[in-house]
């Protein structure tokens, strides 16, 4: 895979700057842990798997720049800097969580270990996540083997994660199995991750693809011509509701409407048991002038209100099944999540 979404090099995290794409691939070089918070902030990097792995290499980076006087209140600075960059993605938290435990287990052997432990944790999440999407790329292709018309929502592909992708991860898979099959790439408003991101990687991947607006899958549904949507996830609560990017609940209901199975990818580290529903999920809220401007130009009054949540809630009751590295998650969810994490 030809896509180095991030990278741990020398003592750098380099990340490919998204927000250039599909125009520009030109990469961010981040040099402290300020430094990669600012870029998940500003969606240089994007995507809940990918934001996990940026943290965790961000608390690597921040250790290994601490003082040996310090580093136990720079440990607490740079965990609560980089927890405070995007609110939604339980993948973040989950990756924090990771390094605070190593952090936490391994303190009483000094801090050069603690650093070289930090290094290799990030190392191990961002390798474990490419193995999960691959992993769970092939449940999927076996879930989807005879869908002919897909549609996906958001950009939940390799630039989304460590590498693979979780729903183009699947896509992916299917491709690597031999099937024929193209894909409606909705286009994402506000940010346009489909038209810049999903549409850039499926055309690499040489992947038939359609790109549509929003507003068009509907029509496209009515007509017959969607056999299964497929998307990624940012937190899956434990009855099995699913926070992803604005418009997919409109998607799930479309789907519904139409009798169109609507599947759900993404590695266990998406699902929060400690969350119970959807209601308890935290949305972001981004900035207006995502919605109100296009590539800094105006297009809608000045002064106008706008409203940009970033995630919606799907109910669990329009999900078809939700495919993990584990294996492929069914209804009734509330106790076959828990079963498949093992709790
Ligand atoms: O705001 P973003 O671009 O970070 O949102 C990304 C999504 O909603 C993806 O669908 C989700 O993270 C799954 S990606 C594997």
């Amino acid at each position: 895979m030809a896509v180095k979404t991030i990278q741990w090099k020398n003592d750098r995290v380099v990340m490919l700057d998204q927000r250039l794409l599909p125009h520009k691939e030109a990469y961010r070089v981040c040099r402290d842990y300020q430094e990669v918070a600012q870029a998940i902030r500003e969606m240089v990097i994007r995507g809940a798997p990918a934001i996990g792995v940026a943290a965790a290499m961000g608390v690597a980076l921040g250790a290994a720049k601490a003082q040996v006087k310090t580093f136990d209140r720079d440990f607490e600075r740079i965990f609560l800097n980089l927890s405070k960059t995007r609110p939604t993605a339980v993948n973040l938290f989950w990756a924090l969580e990771r390094m605070r435990k190593i952090y936490t287990v391994n303190r009483s052997r000094g801090v050069d270990v603690v650093k070289r432990l930090l290094k290799d944790e990030a190392q191990a999440i961002y390798k474990e996540d490419i193995a999960a999407n691959k992993q769970f790329g092939k449940f999927g292709a076996q879930v989807l083997r005879n869908a002919r018309h897909l549609m996906t929502h958001c950009n939940a592909g390799a630039l989304a994660t460590a590498g693979y992708g979780t729903a183009l991860g699947v896509i992916r898979a299917l491709k690597e199995a031999g099937r024929e099959f193209d894909v409606f790439v909705n286009e994402t408003r506000p940010f346009l991750q489909g038209a810049r991101l999903t549409a850039w990687e499926l055309k690499k991947e040489k992947i038939p693809a359609t790109l549509i607006t929003d507003s068009m899958a509907g029509y496209l549904m009515q007509m017959g011509k969607v056999d299964a949507v497929v998307v990624g996830c940012d937190r899956v609560a434990a009855n099995g509701d699913v926070a992803n990017k604005i418009g997919t609940y409109t998607i799930a209901v479309l789907a519904k409407r139409h009798g169109i199975p609507f599947y759900v990818a993404g590695p266990t580290s998406s699902i929060d048991l400690n969350c119970p529903s959807g209601k308890e999920i935290p949305i972001e809220q981004r900035d207006a002038k995502e919605v109100s401007h296009i590539f800094g130009k105006a297009l809608a009054p000045k002064g106008i209100k706008v409203f940009n949540p970033a995630f919606d809630v799907t109910s669990q009751e329009l999900i078809s099944a939700i495919v993990t590295e584990k294996g492929v998650i069914q209804p009734p969810y509330q106790q076959n999540i828990r079963n498949h994490v093992g709790h």
